[in-house]
């Protein structure tokens, strides 16, 4: 795995909100459904592109808990752009070593959705070259009311005391509770802002924004991306000079390996 010394620390953990389609379709007199398909294409390079850089952890955003809210027509193009991946992509992602996960509110899919969805992880349960996680029909108040209730069910049922609930109770039950926190945030497509995405996982996440539509990111992009990354000083709270002296960041909080 790449390490902090040169050529440059490259993130354990990436995050993206891979926005920006429908403008990039609109941009061109299209429907946006050209833009989503458009979309899909700039997933692999991207997926290509983790790999390349032993980027450990990919999670996507596809489809937020707000998508849902869509005109009806996108939102059925998206279930078949996102059934006909599921379809196409899998296998050669399998044979490349990644492992998909899917975060989010599953029951809100149809059936055949549902069912490829748990066919893929299971498929690449065993892989370890990449973990891919696609968060759909994710929101991040959505996956903090989740842990919640599940941290309610066993004080409840007397497995869990009120007292012993504390944040390390809580990240476990969160989604990407088994991954480090993501290092780095992507949003694409020019707005500056989270939109419901990992509300509690990004707490010391370093965020990057870029005018770039999610169709027209490629690996220069990513480069870029992963360039300014390698900049930053992460401090965790602590001072600069403490951060400059080695001082390790708190444990669960991370450090770049
Ligand atoms: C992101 O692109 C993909 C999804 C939300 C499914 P958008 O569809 O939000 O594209 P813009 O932001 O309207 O351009
Ligand atoms: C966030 O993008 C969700 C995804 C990229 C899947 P949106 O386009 O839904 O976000 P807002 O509406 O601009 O905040
Ligand atoms: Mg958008």
């Amino acid at each position: 795995m790449p390490s902090d010394a040169s050529p440059a620390r490259v993130p354990r953990h990436l995050a993206v909100i891979m926005d920006g389609n429908g403008r990039w379709a609109e941009r061109r007199r299209r429907p946006r459904v050209i833009g989503h398909r458009a979309g899909a294409r700039a997933v692999q390079n991207c997926v290509d592109f983790c790999i390349e850089h032993g980027i450990h952890a990919l999670t996507l955003f596809a489809f937020s808990s707000e998508n849902w809210g869509r005109p009806e027509e996108e939102v059925g193009a998206l279930m078949k752009l996102f059934l006909n991946a599921l379809e196409r992509e899998v296998e050669e992602l399998h044979r490349r070593g990644v492992r998909i996960r899917f975060i989010g509110q599953r029951e809100r899919f149809g059936p055949a959705i549902r069912a490829r969805m748990d066919a893929a992880e299971a498929t690449t349960r065993a892989n370890d070259v990449l973990h891919l996680t696609i968060a759909a029909s994710y929101g991040g108040r959505w996956d903090i009311v989740d842990a919640a209730r599940s941290l309610a069910r066993d004080v409840a049922e007397g497995r869990v005391k009120a007292e012993e609930i504390d944040e390390a109770a809580f990240a476990s039950r969160m989604a990407l509770s088994d991954l480090p926190p993501p290092d780095l945030f992507i949003r694409t497509g020019g707005d500056v802002r989270v939109s419901n995405f990992l509300l509690w996982q990004l707490a010391y996440t370093e965020l990057w924004f870029t005018e770039t539509l999610w169709p027209d990111v490629d690996a220069a992009t990513l480069r870029q991306a992963l360039a300014d990354y390698a900049m930053r000083e992460r401090r965790f709270g602590l001072t600069g000079a403490q951060v400059s002296a080695s001082f390790p960041p708190p444990p669960d909080l991370g450090t770049d390996e």
